[in-house]
């Protein structure tokens, strides 16, 4: 809807331009925002602002113009000039029915990508395989989950790149640790954490076993076959540990979209020969880096990107120069989205710098850094155990459903074990996962379980709620969503509100799949829920006056379940038909 008001603007522009009303040449960017009070509209413009001074008229008398040029359209009623010169757009509210209706009878809920369809590589999750996953990893994890769903769900093809750090100095600790107690495996199968501290502190502590361990990881980079075999079952080990908790996350994710560092070994090498031959390498300390113009430290020296390191090792940066090499040419993505920590934003920088300038994309790729703030604890301080370590994904979700589990049997005291084990998962999982996707990524956020698992208010449970009650409406009638017939008739100001904020999924959604951003979702599924909850308190249903009146209403009410429940999974979040 919005940009067919932008079209009708732009067409009026031009119409005065040929008038000499506007001077040729202009090329506004025109903004069209949804109006919060629709007795004034639904859509409103500040175009008649931005171009008063070029036009040389007042915004008002330039807004009068505007709307006295816009071509008729089916989708707008009418448009007015608003305060100091804002026009404001009516939607025609029959043209707006038949749009809902066709969206209950299709599949994908009336969206469409907007766009050409695209191949988008999704970088995400990359736990360091070394240690079990912690959380820290949770928000790279869901966020780009709830980003690659949506993007396939608006049809382009994503390949999901869960690029783990499963090459490196700390596999050596863990190989000289295996070595001396075989059977240790097993204990490391069920608590990596344990077997990883354990490790380091010998590292620490015997120099001995630092030495055999440093060895270790030459003989691994060397190809030896039984530093190989210790290694792969480490990493198969903390493979399958990762892959348990992707499945308690809902996540999509699975041992084919592993694409770890170690995979980029063998390619390694020709990043540093094809850079060298560019002549972009040059010798620093030893070290070999590329220096680039653009990347310069507080006392305007040049930045380098260190490539090789002075005893022959290569770097994180390396890895991810062969890495976007693969991904434009063997891949053949349009798109890249990295979701990493916001405190790796240089890094990105230089890599896709450097990568363009080597030509190293050869085929057209966009790539970008997707990143995000930090997850600290309900005090706003960096999220810790008590005594100080790092918290583990699998304690917190743990904790997240032994809480919701005592909500629900609080509220629901007759329901049977099982089932209130399952939806305390749920709701639990869901609480953690949408408290994170509905914060901005790029700012920090506090973790706070009794936020995040209230009834009221932007959480998961409100909204898993608010969607059982629509089902509810379904289920006193013994049928659903798919089986309301009659049409949509808009009158009430309730169906109309209700139906306005339906209509803008699809904007809603390519907005998200642009940007990399979730929170518009929850924050759009959140006012849906509300709008609802509105109609559905002014507005009978089953006690309509009419019949044609109650089926409007089941449809808008089927609809609204229908959003609630795609847009939910969306996020990665599984719904329950009652709670
Ligand atoms: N393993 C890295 C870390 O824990 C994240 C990797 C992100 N992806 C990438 N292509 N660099 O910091």
């Amino acid at each position: 809807m919005k940009d067919t008001i932008r079209q009708l603007i732009q067409q009026a522009i031009t119409q005065l331009v040929t008038e000499g009303v506007l001077p040729e040449g202009l090329t506004p960017a025109i903004q069209v925002e949804n109006t919060r009070d629709k007795t004034h509209g639904d859509f409103a413009s500040n175009i008649a602002m931005m171009l008063a001074k070029p036009a040389g008229l007042k915004p008002r008398d330039l807004a009068e113009k505007i709307i006295a040029a816009l071509p008729a359209a089916d989708s707008v009623s009418k448009a007015e000039i608003a305060g100091p010169g804002f026009i404001n757009f009516f939607q025609n509210t029959q043209a707006l029915a038949a749009r809902l209706d066709a969206a209950l009878s299709d599949a994908h809920v009336g969206v469409r990508k907007a766009g050409p369809v695209q191949r988008v590589v999704v970088d995400l999750s990359a736990p360091n395989l070394a240690k079990e996953m912690h959380v820290g990893h949770l928000r790279s994890t869901i966020i780009g989950d709830g980003v690659a769903r949506v993007l396939e769900f608006l049809g382009d093809t994503v390949i999901r790149q869960n690029h783990v750090g499963d090459w490196g100095t700390q596999f050596g600790m863990l190989m000289a640790m295996l070595e001396d107690n075989p059977d240790m495996l097993k204990s490391a199968l069920s608590d990596l954490e344990d077997f990883y501290r354990a490790a380091k502190k010998r590292f620490d502590e015997d120099p001995t076993f630092a030495d055999r361990a440093r060895k270790l990881v030459v003989d691994l980079q060397a190809g030896d076959e039984a530093c190989i075999k210790a290694w792969k079952s480490f990493t198969d080990i903390s493979l399958s540990h990762c892959q348990s908790t992707y499945e308690l996350l809902n996540v999509k994710l699975t041992m084919a979209d592993v694409m770890g560092e170690s995979a980029y070994n063998d390619d390694l090498i020709n990043v540093v020969n094809d850079l060298k031959a560019k002549g972009m390498l040059v010798e620093s300390n030893g070290a070999q880096c590329v220096f680039l113009d653009e990347f310069k430290n507080a006392d305007g020296e040049p930045l380098p990107v260190i490539i090789v390191k002075a005893d022959g090792g290569y770097l994180y940066a390396t890895t991810d120069l062969a890495a976007v090499r693969y991904r434009s040419n063997v891949l053949k993505a349009d798109r890249a989205l990295y979701f990493v920590d916001q405190r790796q934003a240089l890094h990105f920088q230089q890599v896709f710098a450097v990568a363009r300038k080597a030509g190293f994309v050869g085929h057209p790729m966009e790539m970008e850094h997707m990143g995000f703030g930090t997850m600290n604890g309900a005090d706003g301080r960096p999220f810790k155990t008590r005594d100080g370590g790092t918290v583990k994904l699998i304690d917190l979700l743990t904790e997240a459903m032994d809480r919701a589990y005592l909500l629900v049997k609080e509220k629901n005291p007759e329901l049977a074990e099982d089932e209130l084990r399952s939806i305390a998962r749920v709701v639990g999982i869901g609480a953690v996962k949408y408290a994170d996707l509905s914060k901005h990524r790029t700012s920090d956020y506090s973790f706070n379980f009794e936020l995040m698992l209230n009834f009221e208010g932007n959480t998961a449970p409100y909204l898993l709620y608010a969607y059982t009650r629509v089902a509810g409406v379904f289920r006193k009638l013994g049928t659903d969503f798919s089986q309301v017939d009659g049409q949509i008739i808009l009158e009430a100001v309730h169906e109309q509100e209700l139906a306005a904020k339906l209509a803008q999924f699809g904007e809603v959604l390519g907005s998200v799949a642009e940007k990399g951003t979730p929170h518009v979702l929850c924050t759009y599924l959140y006012d849906v829920a509300g709008l609802f909850s509105s109609f559905y308190e002014n507005c009978p249903i089953l006690s309509a006056d009419t019949a044609a009146q109650k089926q409007s209403r089941l449809r808008l009410a089927a609809l609204t379940g229908r959003t609630l429940k795609q847009g939910l999974e969306l996020l990665g979040l599984e719904t329950l038909e009652r709670m």
